[in-house]
């Protein structure tokens, strides 16, 4: 580990997380927690809890936590060590530099750098003559010059060197270009992976160029060629057009599907527009979406693809607490080509009409449906009642129900009770769920992440509460006896016990911030165990835990002991028979 253990103790001191994460969410205090909206999932009610005490954050909802440099990695995407330059900064404080990182944070600004100079280079061969066939094809999809240089468009030259030529020009290593994915390689030499391409440079919202999505100029396919994840690029959390959305001044954002899309409606003024990278929209996507705006106006393509892909991002973004509205393009697949054909105020209009999403499913459902017939008329009544009992407004329910009761030729008090039938059997689904969790108590207390598995759960829980209590009150180590990391059943907790326990002996500050080595993962969970509210950490809850660790750990060795001696009993016994 390359920064020493003092700085980095200093730098924990010097930033308080109250502040850091304060810098980025509102918090509350209660008792001894302060409370805020997670800024890493979006939501509605504050699970996001900050301990200033113990120097931690966790999520009880995305169970995420860590100290001040977890969160600045994960909040602002940066490494660990651009994490302690950031606090450091922050702290007036000077960074005692190694070699391994700055090398590390030397790359990552070089290829920020090689991107913008690659954006660059393509923007400039648009308007030269082997640029001619793609400045047409602009102009032929009716996109301005000046529209083309707010998002940086350009042109990959048809050609298996140029931008490899240009690049290496200006200083870049093969090396680099290779770790930028801006070059395939075959028999040892590198090659322009971009070709006769319209380019589309992707930008994060801190105004680096950190991928490109290249479109063809015909209906050749593949029809675009991406950027694949590098160091700078993770198309998960990212959405094309957000560095320019960001400043719009419009309470909304507009989510569509395409590149071109983006860029058309940014031009006909609605600066609010963004796009997903060619993926389906991710938890990651939609949390950026909830940094910046409260409400989203989905605008997917009018094919069945768009409209499943509307569906299935209605409860992602609402999870997230954001507004969701759904405007469907009439008479043209797209956005871009309704702007061509209709216009902007056309456009505007339809903005004003969208619907909420619950009059998009309810009209989703009723076109599945000939309700002329009565057994389907029937199941058109019950798929609608499915959905507005999920409504968590009463106004609602009724407002829903007396349409669908109207459209469907029955009664309002018939809707009414389809409708509580349909809340009834959804709370049976759900209390059934909850019993099936009540009864596998052992498989809900494992851990939430992956890599952790606990194989002894009664040592499991003893570890836990121990190192839960010995945060809160590190004095405690004095009762810890002969334990150390050896008896735990849990590895990742064995260790952190005697990484703390060695702070302890060595007067250093007992926190999990300031812990190195250790995963997100890792991270995480640990901060969820220095959040269980696990009684007061009396000494004599301490030494139970204690014992309880030292007493199943003796048991694993007798078991095994006798696992040996069954062993060699049968080794004789086959012996004996020959
Ligand atoms: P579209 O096919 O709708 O592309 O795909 P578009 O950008 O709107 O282009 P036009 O209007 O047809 O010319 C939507 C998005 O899906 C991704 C791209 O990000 C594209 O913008 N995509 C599409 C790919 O990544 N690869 C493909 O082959 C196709
Ligand atoms: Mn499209």
């Amino acid at each position: 580990m390359a920064f020493p253990s003092s700085f980095i103790d200093e730098l924990l001191a010097r930033n308080p997380i109250e502040d850091v994460v304060g810098h980025y969410v509102t918090l509350k205090r209660s008792g001894s927690n302060m409370f805020g909206l997670c800024p890493f999932h979006g939501e509605k009610t504050a699970s996001f809890s900050v301990a200033p005490e113990k120097g931690i954050y966790y999520c009880f909802g995305c169970h995420k936590g860590g100290g001040a440099l977890n969160f600045m990695m994960e909040v602002e995407g940066l490494s660990y060590p651009d994490a302690v330059r950031a606090l450091a900064k922050r702290a007036g404080m000077t960074v005692p530099e190694d070699e391994q990182y700055q090398s590390r944070y030397r790359q990552q600004e070089r290829l920020w750098a090689l991107m913008k100079e690659a954006g660059r280079f393509f923007n400039s061969r648009l308007y030269a003559q082997e640029g001619k066939q793609c400045l047409e094809y602009v102009q032929k999809r009716g996109l301005t010059k000046s529209i083309v240089t707010q998002f940086g468009l350009g042109y990959a030259p048809d050609s298996w060197n140029a931008l490899v030529d240009a690049m290496r020009k200006k200083g870049y290593t093969d090396q680099e270009l290779k770790d930028a994915d801006l070059v395939g390689e075959k028999n040892g030499r590198i090659y322009d992976r971009f070709r006769n391409r319209l380019m589309f440079p992707i930008i994060d919202v801190r105004g680096n160029v950190i991928g490109f999505g290249g479109r063809v100029l015909d209906d050749s396919k593949p029809k675009y060629l991406n950027s694949n994840e590098t160091l700078i690029f993770n198309k998960r959390k990212n959405l094309f057009g957000m560095n320019l959305a960001k400043k719009t001044k419009e309470p909304y954002m507009i989510l569509v599907e395409g590149n071109v899309d983006v860029v058309t409606l940014h031009m006909y003024g609605f600066d609010n527009a963004v796009a997903s990278l060619g993926t389906s929209l991710t938890e990651e996507q939609v949390a950026l979406l909830a940094r910046y705006t409260e409400q989203v106006v989905l605008t997917y393509d009018a094919d069945s693809a768009g409209q499943q892909a509307t569906q299935r991002a209605i409860p992602m973004l609402e999870k997230a607490g954001i507004r969701v509205k759904v405007l469907n393009v009439p008479d043209a697949k797209d956005p871009d080509e309704f702007l061509h054909k209709f216009g902007a105020d056309r456009f505007r209009m339809l903005l004003e009409d969208s619907s909420n999403r619950v009059e998009y499913q309810l009209t989703a459902i009723a076109k599945k449906y000939n309700i002329t017939e009565d057994e389907q008329r029937i199941r058109y009544i019950q798929e609608s009642a499915a959905l507005i009992a999920t409504l968590g407004s009463a106004v609602q329910r009724e407002v829903y129900s007396r349409r669908v009761a109207d459209a469907g030729k029955i009664s309002f008090e018939a809707m009414e009770s389809e409708v509580k039938k349909a809340f009834a059997k959804k709370m049976a689904q759900e209390k059934k769920r909850q019993e099936k969790i009540d009864l596998a108590p052992a498989r809900a207390l494992q851990p939430k992440a992956r890599s952790i598995h606990y194989e002894n759960m009664r040592s499991a829980m003893a570890e836990e509460n121990l190192l839960a209590m010995l945060l809160r009150d590190s004095s405690l180590l004095n009762a810890a006896g002969a334990l150390t990391g050896k008896h735990f059943s849990v590895p990742l907790l064995g260790r952190v016990f005697d990484a703390l326990l060695s702070r302890y002996k060595e007067g250093l500050e007992v926190a999990l911030g300031a812990l190195p080595d250790l995963t997100p993962e890792e991270m995480s969970h640990l901060a969820g165990i220095a959040h269980k509210q696990a009684g007061p950490a009396s000494e004599q809850a301490f030494r139970d835990c204690v014992s309880t660790i030292m007493g199943e750990s003796q048991k694993k060795e007798i078991t095994s002991d006798a696992d040996l001696l069954a062993f060699r009993n049968k080794l004789k016994e086959s012996k004996g028979a020959k």
